[in-house]
């Protein structure tokens, strides 16, 4: 089963909708199979957010993501990057679908509450960033045959 890097960045943590994000993914299906309450080091933050070193927004970038708690977590599920992705909506929260995170609950694309990794060989490496392979719990849901 795949598995995705989902992160609830500090906006989420401070608006208190850490609950109605988790519940959204586990309503979907997905299984938590790894989840901390951390606030990001810069080296973290700059090893995680790396591919947009150079752009214009990786200064804010960085410097929102450490700027308070997040919440860390490993989904896993049938093709759980693509389904994490939609659940989370489009970047810019202006062109998220209603019914995603991004498109029911934020506004603005530097608060734009989650982060999700977007491709399996990504998921892999920022997985191995946040967690170690102890933390990633190895268990079977009770509902798992109706789920697929
Ligand atoms: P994320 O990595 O956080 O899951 O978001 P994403 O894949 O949907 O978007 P990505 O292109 O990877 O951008 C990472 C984060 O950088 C901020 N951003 N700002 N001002 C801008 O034009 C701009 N573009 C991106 C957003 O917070 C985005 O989530
Ligand atoms: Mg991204």
């Amino acid at each position: 089963m795949e598995r995705t890097l989902v992160l609830i960045k500090p906006d989420g943590v401070q608006r208190q909708l850490v609950g109605q994000i988790v519940a959204r993914f586990e309503q979907k299906g997905l299984k938590i199979v790894a989840m901390k309450f951390i606030k990001m080091s810069k080296d973290l933050a700059e090893r995680h957010y790396a591919i947009h070193k150079g752009k214009s927004f990786y200064d804010d970038l960085v410097s929102f993501i450490t700027s308070g708690p997040i919440v860390a977590m490993v989904l896993e599920g049938r093709l759980a990057v693509k389904q994490t992705r939609n659940l989370m909506g489009a970047t810019r929260p202006e062109e998220a679908a209603p019914g995603s995170i991004r498109g029911d609950l934020s506004v603005y694309t530097g608060q734009n509450l989650v982060h999700g990794s977007d491709s399996d060989e990504n998921a892999q490496i920022e997985i191995a960033n946040f967690f170690t392979p102890a933390e990633l719990v190895e268990y079977d849901l009770a509902n798992k045959d109706w789920i697929g």
